[in-house]
């Protein structure tokens, strides 16, 4: 993450629900799931821990809060500390997870894959996951067709390694063994979003001026390409 300067000015501002829609699209997403305190999440690069505190909050089900960024496991303890929450935080990299196969029910990634190597990170999801388990993932879609000239700054601001058509995301579903693989367009409903609930921000004490233009760069990003950047929700299963 160290290299990464979008997930550093992240980690450093501890923005929570750093995903589109925010907390109010996670509880639109997982009220729609049969969850009950029997079952086992990972909250897949969990950042500042808003999601994984919401469902070991609303399910009481046992809920591991894993990032890769030390940073921001020390903005989600913060979070946590004093709720009595079942949530166990493990710090590990998704694409070489040390849990045994068959493990969890579900696996939550909130704009994390592209920031992987997604091949590698699905197979762990696959081989953790249950047979009868599920993940959903939110993530950035390339809707048109951008000219390689103004896709690599894209690609670069975010230190992806590349965009991806929501067919391409499929297409790796797929290959991982995932064969139910649904994709749904949400519009975020301006004045709809419950605002205060959707994002926080766990600031760390010192911060250089050049992580806050990195997250106005990632507002001027998606309202530039709005037409040509989306986003997906994918829900798989075996
Ligand atoms: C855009 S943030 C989203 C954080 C959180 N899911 C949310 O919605 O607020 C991406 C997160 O993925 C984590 N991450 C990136 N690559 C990772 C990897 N290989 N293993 C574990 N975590 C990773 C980053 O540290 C960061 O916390």
């Amino acid at each position: 993450m160290e290299n990464n300067r979008y997930l550093k000015a992240l980690a450093l501002m501890g923005v929570g629900g750093a995903h589109p829609g925010g907390l109010h699209l996670t509880k639109h997403i997982l009220a729609r799931e049969e969850i009950n305190a029997n079952m086992t999440i990972l909250d897949a690069g969990c950042g500042t821990g808003q999601t994984a505190a919401y469902i070991a909050d609303q399910f009481q089900c046992r809920v591991t809060a894993l990032d890769n960024s030390e940073m921001m496991l020390e903005k989600a303890r913060e979070r946590f500390s004093g709720k009595n929450l079942p949530i166990d935080i493990r710090q590990g990299n998704i694409e070489n997870l040390s849990y045994r196969d068959d493990l969890f029910n579900m696996v939550v990634f909130e704009s994390v894959l592209a920031f992987t190597d997604i091949s590698r990170s699905i197979a762990e999801c696959k081989r953790v996951l249950k047979p009868d388990g599920v993940f959903y993932a939110i993530e950035m879609v390339l809707e048109k067709k951008l000219p390689e000239h103004e896709l690599k700054p894209i690609i670069d601001f975010y230190g992806i390694a590349r965009l991806l058509t929501e067919a391409e995301w499929r297409d790796l579903f797929s290959a991982a063994g995932f064969w139910n693989v649904r994709a749904e367009v949400f519009n975020l409903p301006f004045g709809d979003v419950d605002l205060d609930n959707t994002r926080d921000f766990l600031l760390s004490e010192t911060i250089d001026d050049d992580m806050f233009d990195i997250l106005q760069e990632h507002e001027q990003l998606t309202a530039l390409y709005a037409e040509q950047l989306g986003f997906r929700i994918f829900r798989c299963s075996v």
